[in-house]
């Protein structure tokens, strides 16, 4: 990593294993040093510091998309579906998306799903608790979020697998610099998955049933609805928003805790720690580690370590929020995991009006999964034999290659 703390620059490949397998350190020298910098291999300014990309979420002069402003030339999204999804909206539009769909989202009442979960999670356990050794994140931290949220919208689950291939080639063209043949490769998986909402939709439309598609399709506020395209793309993006996260604060959460064995028994000993707990997992080991902004009018910003920043209308500004959640100005001894935090601001789950729609979702999932996997199995360990794990080369989704473990 080279710091050029007075030109503010960063030079750091986020491909580099050295930073990926742990970035933390790296996050910690620009904290201190530069919490505002220009990283080259992104080319962009960066904020890393919490207040800074708090403040930049919960902001109005900063978005997620520039359509809503006139004449502002925007770039292309590699996937066309994303033009029409509530995450690259701004008001008006995102308004109006995001209550249609947190309507239908509510009336699923999240904690009715909690026995369902439960279930599920107690049969992924009764297959893997008398293996010597077993993969956890292939056989408990995958499916768990796959099956609730194919369940919740009414997709067969026996598409799982499916769901899991299309959102993978997805989600790669979001990480820097995609390949062509990772993005010829999302775009068809897009446009699969299209083709088989399209035709699945149509079917709900003439046989309702008790879900959340259903729900969708029939979503309507003040005489208004969905179009057809808001729909796939809102269940497209549900769909692998309702995974690709959460399986990581499992994965990661467990590695974390088989790590701090003082931690893993306090819990184990303590259920009333299970909220806290959670939160502290989502915190630690950020699940996603970067999202972007742009501005969406001139302006200057302060930067902590000295001066101003110009920032035109049209920039596009990266959120560490990874970053964001280690530092010491906000968190006691961020590099401690502690199950017990009080104060625990954390901006995994973002801020503003893109806060994550599934966060009591997610929260719900892992406050069942975790201690289930903690009370079915006493003896649980890392599997040493497997070697160290490892941590996947995508930056922005930030998950193991695999968690081998003696049940
Ligand atoms: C631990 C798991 C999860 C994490 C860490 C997470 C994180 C996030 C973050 C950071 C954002 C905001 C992005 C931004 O501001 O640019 C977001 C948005 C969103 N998330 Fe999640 N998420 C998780 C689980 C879920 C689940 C389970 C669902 C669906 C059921 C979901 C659905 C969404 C949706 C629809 C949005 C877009 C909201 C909007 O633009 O208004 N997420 N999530």
């Amino acid at each position: 990593m080279k710091l050029d703390v007075e030109g503010r620059r960063l030079r750091l490949n986020p491909r580099d294993p050295a930073f990926y397998q742990d970035p933390y350190p790296s996050y910690g020298r620009i904290l201190k040093d530069c919490p505002v910098v220009f990283w080259e291999e992104f080319e962009r300014w960066c904020f890393f510091g919490h207040r800074q990309v708090d403040t930049i979420l919960r902001s109005r002069r900063f978005g997620r998309s520039m359509a809503q402003i006139e004449g502002a030339v925007t770039r292309e999204p590699i996937l066309e579906v994303d033009r029409h999804s509530l995450l690259d909206m701004e008001p008006p539009s995102h308004t109006r998306l995001r209550r249609l769909v947190q309507g239908a989202f509510i009336a699923r009442r999240i904690e009715e799903l909690r026995p369902r979960i439960e279930r599920l999670c107690h049969e992924l356990i009764d297959q893997i608790e008398r293996r010597h050794e077993v993969d956890l994140l292939a056989t408990y931290a995958t499916p768990i979020p796959v099956v609730v949220i194919a369940e919740l919208l009414g997709v067969p689950t026996q598409m799982s697998q499916q769901l899991l291939d299309w959102s993978h080639a997805m989600v790669a063209v979001y990480e820097l610099g995609p390949t062509d043949e990772q993005i010829v490769e999302a775009r068809r998986s897009a446009d699969e998955f299209v083709r088989f909402l399209r035709g699945y939709v149509e079917r709900r439309r003439r046989d309702p049933r008790d879900d959340l598609l259903s729900q969708l399709i029939a979503a309507e506020e003040d005489g208004d609805r969905l179009t057809e395209d808001e729909l796939i793309s809102t269940c497209i993006l549900l769909l692998n928003a309702g995974h690709e996260a959460t399986v990581n604060v499992i994965g990661n959460g467990a590695l974390a805790l088989l790590r701090h064995p003082d931690q893993l028994s306090k819990w184990r000993s303590r259920p009333d720690l299970t909220r806290s707990a959670v939160e502290e997992l989502l915190r630690y080991d950020t699940p996603l580690h970067v999202f972007h902004r742009w501005v969406l009018e001139d302006q200057v910003v302060h930067v902590p370590s000295g001066g101003e920043l110009e920032l035109p209308q049209g920039t596009e500004v990266s959120l560490v929020l990874g970053a964001a959640n280690h530092d010491p100005a906000v968190f006691h001894e961020p590099e401690c995991i502690d199950l017990a935090r009080s104060k625990n601001p954390h901006l995994s789950f973002g801020g503003g009006l893109h806060y994550c729609l599934g966060a009591p979702l997610a929260r719900l999932e892992l406050q069942i999964a975790i201690p289930i996997l903690l009370e079915r199995l006493p003896a649980l360990e890392l599997d040493s034999s497997a070697g160290e794990p490892s941590w996947k080369n995508t930056y922005h989704f930030r998950g193991l290659d695999a968690l081998w473990v003696r049940p």
